[in-house]
């Protein structure tokens, strides 16, 4: 707890920085090019203080004891500040492009200028030199700002419930051929808490339904962090687990760690849930030998003495039995593969969750990001995940329900 304590400490002060220095260079833009706000630049300031102070105080509010709606106070901020990272950076570059290729200008008429205006034979300003605002650039710097604000509000509001159904057929050697169409419905990354709660689960559930699948797997993250939120994920678990022929097998997420490793594993096993933890279950036994479903602890575990371990998942297990691996984090699937798992099936990464930069930073941080990837005859699935994390919104990566339809290879 004290690593991911100081990880989340870290993470915290990084982004007020970055958040930091994208207002204050959005604060020198605003004093040059807008007249309006350059006259109102102590309240200009205020706000931006207020809104950088704000951003983590959600979380501290919540956690003195306030109600988790309040968490939307950082949820607000997080997208503000991941939209300047878009719309101040495209200012300074649109601006230097326009410095560039322009004259230097005479000065705009409307509005009048405090500075005098610069008599025609005047030396041209060098290229540095802040040019006199105009309402043309005022208002690209706005456009900019709304143009990458919107996507993200957008995202909050529509994208992130805008849940995609994806049918993935994949072959698995050795299944027996009275399994060939055996369906898994795979959900990941619920996230439950503060942003997503019982409608958006019943919604889910409706989405399931009509899929009729064999299995459910749940590979990790339930809960977003907080152990009050597992009564109304485990409900839904045994719910959707009701719709399918063999029921419901979940593993633990990242995020099962910080709602609290034991609290989640006796919850479940109170519930009389299945949870995988470096264990195998055959089933469908009497389907021409059944079908193996693994599930391995989290990989972020191996800092507390847990983690993956493949030997007590595969005891007893037969070597050549058709296998399949939960596993939350996909950049197992290596060992997986090696191992003689078929499928291995991950969420973890949110599909990178908010475009640009996001799906730019997990396939550099973990190669496979999203959709299916191989490994010789084992293939990959990441599934995008079904809720948040970080901001609560979704650009250009909508959630997704994946249906594997298992094949006879
Ligand atoms: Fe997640």
């Amino acid at each position: 707890m004290m690593r991911s304590g100081l990880v989340g400490l870290l993470m915290a002060v990084f982004a007020v920085a970055v958040g930091s220095l994208c207002h204050w260079l959005l604060y020198r833009w605003c004093m040059r090019r807008v007249p309006l706000l350059a006259r109102h630049r102590r309240w200009l300031a205020a706000a931006m203080v207020t809104v950088i102070v704000l951003t983590p105080g959600g979380r501290w509010l919540v956690n003195a004891g306030l109600d988790d709606g309040w968490m939307w106070l950082e949820g607000a901020g997080q997208m503000w500040g991941m939209s300047l990272l878009v719309s101040v950076p495209a200012i300074y570059a649109w601006e230097a492009i326009v410095a560039r290729r322009s004259p230097p200008r005479a000065p705009d008429p409307d509005p009048a200028p405090p500075e005098a205006p610069a008599p025609p034979e005047a030396p041209a300003a060098p290229p540095e030199a802040p040019a006199a605002p105009s309402r043309r650039e005022a208002l690209v710097g706005g456009v900019f700002v709304g143009a990458s604000f919107a996507p993200l509000v957008w995202g909050s509001a529509r994208t992130r419930f805008d849940v995609e159904i994806v049918e993935v057929p994949v072959v698995l050697r050795g299944l027996p051929r009275v399994l060939d169409g055996f369906s898994i419905v795979q959900v990941s990354d619920i996230h439950i808490g503060a942003y997503l709660g019982d409608r958006e689960l019943r919604r889910g559930e409706d989405l399931i339904a009509p899929l009729k699948p064999d299995l459910v797997a749940m590979t990790g993250d339930l809960v977003h962090l907080r152990p009050s939120y597992l009564p109304l994920g485990l409900d839904w678990v045994r719910r959707l687990g009701e719709r399918a022929r063999f029921g419901a097998i979940s593993i633990l997420g990242n995020h099962e760690y910080y709602t609290g490793r034991p609290d989640v594993i006796d919850a479940f096993d109170r519930a009389g849930l299945p949870l995988l933890i470096n264990a195998s279950r055959t089933i469908a036994r009497g389907d021409g030998g059944g079908l193996v479903i693994s599930g391995v602890d989290d990989v972020w575990g191996q800092s507390k003495g847990f983690g993956p371990d493949l030997r007590p998942t595969l005891e007893g297990v037969p070597p050549h039995a058709p296998k399949i691996l939960l596993c939350h984090q996909p950049q197992f699937h290596p060992y997986a593969a090696a191992n003689g798992f078929g499928l291995q099936l991950s969420g973890h990464t949110h599909g990178g969750q908010i475009a640009p930069y996001g799906p730019v930073v997990a396939r550099a941080m973990f190669g496979a990001y999203k959709g299916r990837y191989r490994i010789g005859d084992s293939t990959l699935y990441v599934n995008r995940g079904f809720g948040t994390s970080g901001p609560p919104s979704r650009v250009a990566v909508r959630p997704e329900i994946t249906r594997i339809v298992l094949v006879a290879g």
